[in-house]
């Protein structure tokens, strides 16, 4: 079991983030992600099945990985941990938040979107930002100026929101992006469909994307 949050998320260049109404999908989403290359993927709390997905795929997926994404409580963190997975991830920084993942030795993305979070995030810690909302606060643009001041951090920009298969390139073309999240390898109506093989294609779509700008 990898340990750290960059080795967790770092090779697989694009997170999907899903939004799970039906535990009883996870299995088969994860294998179509994992099948287009993105064995990586952020289960978000928004719904009540978030934890049995990632127990389900922990349980049946062994090619995948699965995280927590949205985690806004503690007692999220601790439900996450306890469901397996293998990193979480929240849209904002909450000091409470990050310190239970810290406290329960979860590999943890807090999320920020100005230079004022991302010094909390570092003064507690964290070394990986989710920048969050990507495109709407400010894109490529917006971490290349924050790099500006904090690239001698060492800090790896995780951004998510906005960002899809047309502008993926001028994200993952910053060296300091390790990844990019998104929905729009699990599109709702594709999930909704139980269409795993337009999933699994999106990935396969993104993941070539990744190839082309990383190697
Ligand atoms: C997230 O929580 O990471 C975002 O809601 C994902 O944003 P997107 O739907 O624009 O990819």
């Amino acid at each position: 079991m990898k340990t750290g949050i960059r080795e967790t998320i770092g090779g697989a260049g694009v997170i999907p983030v899903v939004v799970i109404e039906n535990a009883e999908q996870a299995v088969p989403l994860a294998r179509a992600l994992a099948e287009g290359g993105l064995p990586v993927v952020e289960i978000t709390f928004r719904t009540a099945a978030a934890a049995a997905a990632i127990a389900a795929i922990r349980r049946e997926v062994p090619q995948a990985t699965p995280g927590a994404g949205t985690l806004l409580s503690p007692a999220q963190v601790q439900a996450a941990k306890d469901a397996g997975a293998a990193f979480g991830v929240a849209p904002g920084f909450d000091p409470a938040v990050a310190r239970e993942a810290q406290r329960l030795g979860l590999p943890f993305c807090p999320g920020v979107a100005t230079a004022s979070e991302l010094s909390q995030a570092l003064s507690a810690g964290f070394d990986t930002v989710k920048f969050f909302p990507a495109e709407a606060a400010g894109g490529v643009k917006m971490i290349k100026n924050l790099l500006g001041a904090f690239r001698c951090t060492g800090v790896k920009f995780m951004p998510t929101g906005g960002v899809n298969a047309d502008n993926l390139a001028a994200y993952l073309a910053v060296p300091e992006i390790i990844a990019c999240g998104g929905t729009w390898i699990v599109p709702k109506d594709a999930l909704a469909a139980g269409d795993y093989g337009r999933i699994a294609a999106l990935a396969a779509e993104a993941r070539a994307l990744v190839r082309a700008a990383r190697g």
